[in-house]
């Protein structure tokens, strides 16, 4: 992990106040996991103070680039969709623990909602990949917010989804608990997904992992600003997500935090 100065290849707008920006970063691509996040900066001066964490959207190793699908929510996103192609942006990365993907895997779930879903789509075509056969679940509250159904699709994967903002995304995934084993399950983003997750992971036996968010000002473990509870076998203990995690099995989360 290292900073280094990487250029801006495009900034295309998604939909209104999202946006997907590509990164000419032949290290990261080449070393980044899924679940991995990057800090950027990318605006003259000291306003905003901090760097700002993303999740990795997708990492091309051939092309030597990588993703970061974003909303628009304040000054510092604000400022990411200004960029144009050829500017320069500092970056810290690749940050953070990972989804990991163990050998035994065959059937693997993703599940996400909206912009929420972002390091979902790298995880599931890693997953793809070494050949894991994977089901894809994401909600958003109309169509448009589903941004990368065609890369799940284009992976190969399973991709189920929802814009029906009364019932559950996990009832998807329910319904095929029913017909299929499933070694895993991860999502992120969301403490609803983390908790229906847990329900069904006791129900029927898989492993279960969620990537948290957390307002980060260092992303290096050094600022303390990003510190949650998880549990331990009745015991409570205090971790950071940019340097514990962000990925920690489900099974340690369900308590205060979700
Ligand atoms: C590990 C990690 C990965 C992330 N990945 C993505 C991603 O792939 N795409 C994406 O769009 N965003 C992602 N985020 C969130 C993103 O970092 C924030 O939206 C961004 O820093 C906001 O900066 P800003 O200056 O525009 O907003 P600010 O002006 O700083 O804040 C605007 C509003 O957003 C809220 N906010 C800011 N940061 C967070 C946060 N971390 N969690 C919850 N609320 C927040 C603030 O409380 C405030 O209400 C990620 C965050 C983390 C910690
Ligand atoms: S963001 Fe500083 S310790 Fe996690």
């Amino acid at each position: 992990m290292n900073y280094s100065t990487v250029s801006v290849i495009s900034n295309e707008p998604v939909v209104k106040n999202y946006g997907r920006i590509k990164l000419d970063a032949s290290e990261i691509a080449a070393t980044a996991k899924p679940g991995q996040f990057i800090m950027l900066k990318y605006w003259k001066g000291n306003v905003p103070y901090f760097m700002r964490p993303f999740s990795i959207n997708s990492a091309d190793r051939n092309a030597g680039t990588i993703e970061v699908l974003y909303k628009v929510v304040g000054v510092g996103t604000d400022l990411l969709r200004d960029l144009e192609a050829g500017a320069e942006v500092k970056i810290l990365a690749p940050l953070g623990n990972w989804f990991e993907i163990k050998k035994h895997y065959k059937r693997a779930a993703v599940v996400g909602r909206g912009v929420g879903a972002a390091p979902m789509r790298y995880l599931a075509e890693e997953l793809k990949r070494q050949g894991i056969d994977t089901y894809v679940y994401i909600s958003a509250s109309s169509p448009e917010y589903l941004f990368d159904q065609a890369y799940f699709e284009k992976a190969g994967c399973t991709f189920k989804q929802l814009t029906d903002d009364t019932k559950k995304v996990t009832s998807l995934f329910e319904e095929d608990l029913k017909s299929n084993k499933f070694d895993v399950a991860f999502t992120c983003g969301s403490n609803r997904l983390i908790r229906d997750l847990g329900r069904l992971m006791d129900i029927h036996d898989f492993e279960a992992y969620a990537s948290m968010e957390e307002h980060m000002a260092c992303g290096i473990g050094a600022c303390k600003g990003c510190v949650i509870t998880v549990y331990d076998e009745g015991k409570s203990e205090y971790v950071r997500v940019c340097r514990e995690g962000p990925v920690f099995p489900i099974k340690r989360l369900v308590g205060d935090n979700v």
